[in-house]
């Protein structure tokens, strides 16, 4: 009883892996987050995927973020992670970076993948900072972005 009170008054993350059940909660998360957003039933056809490896965060009752990448045998590809705004800058995607990269590694990846766009400030610093290298690049890949480049990124798994 005291474990549940706490946790649904609980001001902390907790990060745990994303079911099927969280659909909706990502996708609304995710809209908020990119110009482009998945719908709920995007959402759930991935977390019943069984390549996807998916985790949230969690305070009291509130999803405040998520990662979702795919592994196919030794390689993976980061597909989306978000952090809601008022909880961005405290180290979370960080920690959802740490735990699925992880998680993908006792899957079997030896080679993390993903894009991101070049003017995503907080995005490059989180991914450079965990390791991950440019491999590649797509010029004038996002509209919205006026035009900047998709960066492909890429970090081994040791
Ligand atoms: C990118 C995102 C997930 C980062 O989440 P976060 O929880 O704020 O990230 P963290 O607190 O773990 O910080 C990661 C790095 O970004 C930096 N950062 C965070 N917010 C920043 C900001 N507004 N401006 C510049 N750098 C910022 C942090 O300082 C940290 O870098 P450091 O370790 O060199 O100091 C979040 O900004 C977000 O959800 N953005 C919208 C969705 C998105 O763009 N996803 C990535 C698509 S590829």
């Amino acid at each position: 009883m005291i474990g549940i009170v706490s946790r649904l008054f609980a001001r902390e993350p907790v990060l745990s892996d994303a079911r099927p059940g969280d659909a909706r909660a990502l996708a609304a998360l995710h809209g908020a987050s990119f110009h482009r957003g998945w719908s709920d039933g995007e959402f759930e056809r991935l977390l019943f995927d069984r390549n996807i490896v998916a985790h949230r965060a969690v305070a009291g009752r509130s999803l405040i973020g998520f990662i979702v990448s795919r592994v196919v045998l030794e390689e993976a590809e980061i597909l989306s992670i978000a952090v809601a705004s008022p909880r961005r800058g405290s180290g979370l995607a960080r920690q959802l970076l740490d735990i699925n990269l992880r998680r993908l590694a006792g899957l079997g990846a030896r080679s993390v993948f993903l894009e991101v766009d070049e003017s995503n400030v907080p995005a490059l610093r989180l991914y450079r900072r965990a390791g991950f290298r440019e491999v590649g690049r797509r010029k004038a890949y996002y509209p919205a972005g006026h035009g900047s480049a998709a960066l492909i990124l890429r970090r081994d798994l040791v």
